[in-house]
């Protein structure tokens, strides 16, 4: 039983091969925490972790009782205002206007399996022996209102997820004015912090900090997790690197507003808190109501960031996201949006889709401009139905061309968005977010619909079905192209109109989920703006996401690298398109732009008409190597071996679940001169097992690999190789 309780100290120690996590019921029946580490023996006492000294100015919680402060006691779920002086977990404002909640335990239950979350994304299992809850009841009696906090440890998963449920099983009316998904005290502050942030076009960089006093955080108030910062953060010894050390990993399965924030007090305790961010939530809790927090999935590493990384790769692959695509090597893809923009009509896309079917590409996919009157960002968003001076046939009947071709077909859409200039928009202006007497912002000339209004959500999924019901399509596209603002809810009274940005993610989750259960042929990929969404969240509905709108393959080594932090390759949309690139007017060559991208789930963004025959030829080849290896690429053990954000290579590898292929990807920007040899360090292989190594033409043992490392020296100086210069890729394929 990896949850083990012991009655006589009140302490329940959770452990499996990996890790321990050890919380007690404390002397004033709170719940404290003792320990979150590697694997420790298990025994009845760990009381002497509890550490309590008396310390001036402190305020005591325990009549007589000079040591007990809960500004120095570690804890599991904390609330302000009876001593601990940090940021809480949870605040309730109480009919006479108190913040103070005293929230002790009051029973447990410890099952198998894993309880999923009502109308939330949450990992799961499919057997119940993969994995064990503990649920800790804790109850305030003042205010009648009960937390349960749930944790649950994977059996072979370094992995404990946490989340909070509150219910008010009293009269009083309660606000929640913040309900975190969990927190946690960590005695020192010995941590780096690291975070994936970036913007637009450059998602997901990864940033250390090292912890300091007072409070590091990030978070999103844009009403979408973000480009700006993912919601994630990892604290890491200062010896950790991708290989050795101790990490600790946060990631929050949800899509909207966060908060992720470690406060270090004066005594050098690390408090972390993740949850929906505070700020702009209120949810009034009446009688009989409950609030379920979404999800935090925490990894424990002693092997340094590829182990994390791997274990959420995992588990968000297999146990996070769902569906028949699961488990299935991605359809290799054309999309006509760098291709065209909104400049196309069905003969072009045909044409398009044509020569794509004679490079072997499997799926193509009309993005947006299909609709309504979209002719420019303009116009059109809202009006789901098919633009019949484009498309004379519809969308059934280019999408019958398509499948007479041979290949799938896919589409785009923008659900959740309407421009003034619609048909939508002209019938239900009160459907948009709209605060009364305030002017109202606009991103790319479009608009927010209330999706915490279900009215809204329904007519939006009907008009969606009727376009998958009239044509052939497997794949959506779901895109989202702006933050919220001015956020009001015209069917939401005074009281609840804080409620309403948690309740615009659950109408989102809610339309996925009406989508995906009733059309379970379809791949969604989600997508907004490039990477603004790239969340566990979403993953749980799509397992495929568009990683950025900047498709440079240099560019691309630092966001997929940094993706790569938390989520699988399988999950990143990656494509090859024209020259010059269309964010940074970059020129580089075809075959680096497809090493890039097979590091996902690939595909072409450009005008296949366009190229050269050259050009068409190589692309055949591509495609041919991509279905080869796919397999192994998405679903095999990734490994980051050099940053691109350290140095001028980058360096990555998978390799096969048997062990027996690896795919090692080589990248060198910038061409230098006359510099000394190389070599790289593989990971992952049979030490026992001999491969034959591309490129080289060699065989070599596994282990001779991973210890000397492979060669990958430069040729410069004069000795002007072909394929060598500026922009440099190469793939080393390693076959036994
Ligand atoms: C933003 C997406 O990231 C792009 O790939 C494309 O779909 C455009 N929106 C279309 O408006």
């Amino acid at each position: 039983m990896p949850i083990q309780y012991h009655k006589s100290t009140q302490t329940f120690h959770l452990y499996n091969e990996y890790f321990s996590y050890i919380i007690k019921v404390m002397k004033n029946q709170q719940l404290g925490q003792l320990y979150y580490g590697k694997r420790i023996n298990d025994h009845e006492n760990f009381d002497h972790l509890c550490e309590m000294k008396a310390r001036p100015m402190a305020a005591c919680a325990i009549e007589g009782d000079l040591t007990f402060s809960l500004e120095h006691l570690k804890q599991e779920y904390p609330s302000y205002g009876s001593g601990d002086m940090r940021h809480p977990a949870i605040d309730i404002l109480q009919e006479n206007g108190s913040h103070i909640v005293h929230f002790i335990y009051q029973s447990h239950e410890i099952i198998m399996g894993k309880p999923s979350l009502k109308n939330l994304p949450a990992t799961y299992v499919e057997d119940n022996q993969e994995a064990t809850t503990l649920l800790v009841t804790l109850y305030d009696e003042v205010i009648e209102t009960k937390i349960i906090l749930s944790y649950t440890i994977y059996e072979n998963l370094s992995v404990l997820t946490r989340n909070a449920y509150i219910e008010n099983c009293g009269t009083q009316k309660l606000v929640l004015n913040q309900a975190m998904s969990m927190s946690i005290d960590l005695p020192d502050m010995e941590y780096e912090m690291i975070e994936l942030t970036g913007a637009w076009s450059r998602e997901r960089s990864i940033r250390n900090r090292k912890l300091e006093h007072g409070i590091q955080s990030i978070y999103s108030l844009r009403g979408c997790s973000s480009n700006n910062f993912n919601p994630f953060i990892a604290l890491k010894r200062e010896n950790c690197n991708e290989y050795d050390g101790e990490v600790l990993g946060f990631s929050l399965v949800y899509s909207g507003n966060f908060l992720a924030q470690v406060e270090v007090d004066t005594y050098h305790v690390s408090r972390v808190t993740m949850g929906i961010h505070p700020h702009a939530f209120t949810w009034p809790l009446n009688q009989g109501e409950s609030f379920q927090t979404p999800e935090v999935v925490m990894v424990y590493s002693c092997h340094g960031l590829n182990a994390m990384s791997q274990t959420y790769h995992k588990l968000y692959q297999k146990r996070l996201a769902r569906g028949r695509y699961r488990d299935q090597v991605r359809p290799i893809l054309v999309n006509n949006w760098e291709g065209t923009y909104f400049d196309f009509n069905e003969d072009k896309l045909v044409n398009i889709a044509k020569t794509a079917q004679k490079l072997g590409i499997e799926l193509f996919v009309l993005d947006d401009g299909w609709y309504g009157q979209r002719q420019s960002d303009n116009a059109g968003l809202g009006d789901w139905y098919p633009n019949l001076e484009k498309l004379p046939n519809g969308i059934s009947g280019l999408s019958q061309k398509i499948i007479d071709l041979g290949m799938n077909f896919g589409i785009w859409f923008e659900p959740e968005m309407v421009n003034k200039d619609s048909d939508l928009y002209r019938t239900h202006p009160e459907w948009t977010f709209e605060t009364p007497n305030r002017h109202t912002s606009h991103g790319r000339n479009q608009y927010v619909l209330d999706f915490s209004n279900p009215e809204v959500v329904d007519y939006i999924y009907g008009l969606m079905a009727k376009v998958i019901q009239e044509s052939h399509i497997t794949y959506i596209k779901w895109d989202m192209n702006r933050c919220m603002s001015e956020v009001y809810s015209s069917v939401h009274n005074a009281q609840d109109q804080g409620k309403v940005m948690h309740e615009y993610i659950l109408g989102v989750y809610h339309l996925y989920d009406m989508l995906t259960a009733n059309f379970p042929e379809i791949l969604f990929e989600s997508c907004a703006s490039g990477g603004a969404r790239f969340d566990p969240g979403m993953l749980y509905y799509a397992p495929q996401c568009w990683t950025s709108d900047d498709t440079d393959a240099i560019e691309r080594l630092k966001i997929q690298y940094g993706t790569s932090m938390v989520y699988p390759i399988s999950s990143m949309g990656a494509h090859v398109s024209a020259i010059p690139n269309h964010q940074v007017f970059r020129n580089t060559p075809l075959k680096t732009r497809a090493d890039v991208a097979y590091f996902g789930t690939f595909g072409y963004e450009l005008d296949l008409c366009k190229l050269s025959s050259d050009e068409q030829q190589q692309i055949l080849e591509q495609v041919q190597f991509m279905k080869k290896y796919r397999e192994v690429i998405q679903f095999g053990t990734f490994y980051r071996l050099k940053s691109p954000f350290e140095g001028n290579e980058t360096v990555w590898m998978v390799v096969s679940q048997d062990q027996n292929t690896a795919i090692v990807g080589y990248y060198r920007p910038l061409q230098e001169v006359n510099q000394g040899y190389r070599r790289v360090q593989l990971m992952g292989l049979d030490p026992n097992k001999k491969y034959h190594v591309s490129i080289h033409n060699i065989d070599c043992y596994g282990d001779e690999l991973m210890n000397v490392g492979l060669m990958t020296s430069d040729s410069s100086c004069g000795e002007n190789k072909d394929g060598e210069g500026d922009y440099l890729s190469r793939l080393y394929i390693l076959q036994v």
